[in-house]
């Protein structure tokens, strides 16, 4: 596993969000994706944690981020999968491989807009789903990330330390 601080969080941006800020502002909002980072950032950091931010156009791209995150050595991930949310299995599919658990954010409110958004194939394998609250929702992404045990310790997921109490190791 590659060495990172403890409580690393991967924050992954799907596709179409490069073009946060330019893109549809009346509902996505002004902030750039480089100033949501900045914020994502700092805000791991203030809770002595830190953030990774990357984002891709590619749903093979981002499956790949989610199946290695773990061997990466990140203690979870907050992933707003962008359109790929509402159809891509193949990206619910790699969530639910994962062991490390995985907070699916939105900026928009998804359960208020067009009906083919407001189903989610992601957040049935998600811990959770935060949507609605502009670049905030991303903050509150890392914090419910820091909040569930696997991230807040650094350690091994629950799921590998039960497995491995049963074991014996
Ligand atoms: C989004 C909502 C999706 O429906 C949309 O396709 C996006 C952004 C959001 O953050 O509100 O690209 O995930």
């Amino acid at each position: 596993m590659a060495s990172r601080p403890a409580r690393s969080i991967l924050v992954l941006h799907g596709p179409n969000l490069n073009l946060l800020g330019t893109r549809e502002p009346s509902v996505y909002g002004r902030t750039s994706l480089s100033g949501v980072n900045q914020a994502v950032e700092r805000h791991a950091v203030s809770r002595g944690a830190s953030a990774v931010c990357r984002q891709s156009n590619y749903e093979g791209q981002l499956v790949d981020w989610v199946q290695s995150a773990a061997g990466e050595g990140f203690a979870a991930i907050v992933i707003n999968p962008g359109a790929l949310t509402h159809y891509s299995v193949a990206l619910r599919d790699a969530v639910a491989s994962v062991t490390i658990p995985v907070i699916e954010v939105h900026l928009s409110n998804i359960h208020g807009r067009e009906e083919f958004r407001r189903h989610s194939v992601i957040a049935g394998v998600a811990a959770g789903q935060i949507a609605g609250f502009g670049p905030t929702s991303y903050l509150l992404g890392v914090d419910a990330a820091l909040a569930l045990p696997a991230a807040s310790t650094g350690g091994p997921p629950a799921r590998a330390r039960r497995a491995a109490r049963r074991a014996g190791r």
